[in-house]
């Protein structure tokens, strides 16, 4: 098959991860005589740098024309004085949004291999931690207005607007039922209705969407409850559907259950296959160009992207798989570092999920 993918390295340690994806994403390619045609572009602080805004019109068109994105992490200290429209975080909202990309699937599964870096006790994950965070991603607070800065008598007032429609919540509810139709048939939609109209409103729509979805169990948990039990008792969650910020901070929490953030990816998407993958974790700033960090979750972002965009199952497993047996065979990057066993580098840690699929028959 034929393939058209934007690499958006971007900045951080998004620069060293997507290198590796891609040579995973080659290794794939070689096995299976695929054809992936890469197109590299420029976002976040780097584009800032080079071109003097963080999402060049040049980058969000090609990102249109592709078939999907594989993209690292945007921001950093040195653009930490920039205005707060100009930042580069702004350019990952902005594409989200311009692709309109609403669902966001933060798939977290539980290593046995990790359970002594676990900082939970193990009995916790055992074998069947596996859980997908759908965070709503075109919506929500980090896109309402008005938002901004107003001068006050005694300072300065800075403000946000959370606010869903009917439509935004509905759409992405759909898509979490059909997801957990998939699973094991029960959805867990996350608010703070108690206190939020936004949420009130996102319950009341869920209810109503649930409907349609008779042969699936629905339940409705306030956020902070939520927190509570990812760390409690997280193998009663299957699928969780959320709002944008609630997803955000739900899924680097849940990061922490596995191990480490640097072993989570994403997969956005909208109405189409088209999509963009990201690992969940950031830029890093403080182990960035060190050639330290875990290259596994942007990894396994390529794997969905080979699963969703190109329907390519069976690649898609592959690289799961030769992931797992990398890391069962010992090799640890620093953020899942184990005593006894050898502390790899990113390239060294690819080199090992490479020699993997390309031993597999
Ligand atoms: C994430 C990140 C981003 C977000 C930032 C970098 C804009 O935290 O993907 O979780 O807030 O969505
Ligand atoms: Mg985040």
């Amino acid at each position: 098959m034929d393939a058209k993918i934007s690499v958006l390295p971007g900045d951080g340690i998004g620069q060293e991860v997507t290198t590796e994806a891609v040579r995973v994403l080659n290794a794939i390619q070689e096995k299976y005589g695929h054809r992936f045609e890469y197109e590299y572009a420029l976002i976040g602080g780097c584009a800032i740098d080079q071109m003097g805004t963080a999402l060049p019109p040049k980058t969000l068109d090609l990102c249109k024309l592709s078939d999907a994105i594989l993209f690292g992490a945007a921001g950093g200290p040195s653009w930490d004085d920039v205005p707060s429209e100009e930042r580069p975080e702004r350019a990952v909202a902005a594409i989200r949004k311009e692709l309109d990309l609403f669902v966001n699937l933060r798939p977290i599964r539980g290593r046995q291999a990790l359970a002594p870096v676990l900082p939970v006790k193990a009995d916790l994950i055992g074998e069947g931690l596996d859980f997908i965070v759908i965070r709503e991603l075109a919506g929500g607070i980090y896109y309402g207005e008005p938002r901004g800065f107003v001068k006050e008598a005694d300072g300065e007032r800075g403000f946000n607007t959370m606010s869903y429609t009917t439509r935004e919540v509905d759409r992405v509810v759909r898509a979490s039922f059909e997801l957990a139709r998939k699973r094991s048939k029960k959805l867990t939609s996350v608010t703070k209705e108690n206190m939020l109209e936004s949420s009130r409103l996102w319950r009341e729509v869920a209810a109503k969407v649930s409907l349609d979805f008779p042969d699936v169990e629905i339940e409705h948990i306030l956020i902070d409850a939520c927190a509570y039990f990812i760390i409690q008792n997280p193998s009663q969650f299957d699928v969780i559907v959320t709002g944008n910020i609630f997803g955000d901070i739900l899924s680097d929490e849940a990061g922490a259950l596995v191990g480490s953030l640097g072993m989570c990816p994403s997969a956005s998407y909208g109405h189409t296959n088209q999509g963009l993958y990201e690992p969940i974790h950031g830029t890093a700033p403080d182990i960035a160009g060190n050639g330290i960090a875990n290259p596994i979750a942007a990894i396994l972002s390529a794997a969905l992207l080979l699963r969703h965009t190109f329907n390519l199952n069976n690649e898609a497993a592959e690289v799961e798989n030769a992931v797992d047996r990398a890391i069962d065979k010992g090799f640890r990057t620093v953020d899942i570092r184990q005593q006894g066993l050898k502390t790899v580098g990113t390239v060294e840690m690819t080199d090992a999920i490479v020699a993997e699929i390309q031993q597999d028959s």
